[in-house]
């Protein structure tokens, strides 16, 4: 049988969200109140997104890891929680976070199967390789790439661009998989394939773009997306 996605050379993937899963930083978090963890997360994880997209908008940028430190502030303030130390164990635990169980085995039966994969991420590279090292998937990512090489943020179509640079290939060769799905609508939009994995069970989006496919976790990609032989 025919898989849905046909002739791909890459797999490219968001990071935060999608590879990595943010809301463990407040879980591991012993400073912050167990009640206060999933608010935490969700404020902090809104207002980083939306500093990133407003200072694309203003040409204000700033790196990716000072951006989640704003937005880690504003969380902490609005939530009574605000102290140096909490903010500093926070990031550091940023730097740490859990990969989704699935990810580690999806990445080596994609590479197996023939195809290259990729990160394109807003995260530094610093934070991006960090993170990388921490789940153990050096060795199943041939690119790691990060918006901080063109200095604006997902959705600017320049970040996106960047990846088929890098990966010179053009964007049907490429199918791009990420949680959020404003980005997912993004790349769609772009011209890349995209699967868009709905972890967290959200409506559509009314936005540019429609991904191929939707799946509730990676492991499904195997059966959706078929390699270009060789
Ligand atoms: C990233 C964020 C947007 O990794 O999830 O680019």
């Amino acid at each position: 049988m025919k898989r849905q996605i046909q002739g791909v050379k890459a797999c490219v993937f968001d990071a935060y969200g999608t590879l990595f899963d943010f809301s463990s930083a407040a879980h591991r978090c012993s400073s912050v109140p167990e009640e206060k963890r999933d608010g935490l997360t969700a404020l902090w994880r809104d207002k980083q997104l939306q500093y990133t997209w407003l200072r694309t908008l203003q040409g204000r940028y700033i790196d990716f890891w000072q951006i989640t430190g704003d937005a880690l502030d504003y969380a902490l303030e609005s939530l009574g929680l605000f102290d140096p130390k909490v903010h500093s164990d926070l990031m550091d635990l940023y730097l740490n976070l859990s990969a989704f169980p699935e990810v580690l085995g999806t990445l080596r039966q994609l590479r197996e199967a023939g195809f290259v994969t990729a990160i394109l991420s807003n995260g530094t590279p610093q934070m991006l390789n960090a993170a990388v090292t921490n789940a153990g998937l050096d060795s199943v990512l041939d690119f790691v790439l990060s918006a901080d090489d063109v200095k604006v943020y997902k959705t600017h179509p320049r970040v996106y661009e960047y990846a088929l640079e890098q990966l010179d290939l053009r964007p049907e060769q490429v199918s791009f998989q990420s949680s959020n799905s404003w980005d997912a609508y993004a790349a769609s939009d772009f011209g890349m394939h995209v699967v868009w994995c709905n972890r967290y069970e959200q409506k559509p989006e009314h936005l540019p773009g429609s991904p191929d496919a939707v799946v509730r976790s990676l492991d499904q990609l195997i059966d959706i997306i078929e390699p270009i032989p060789d």
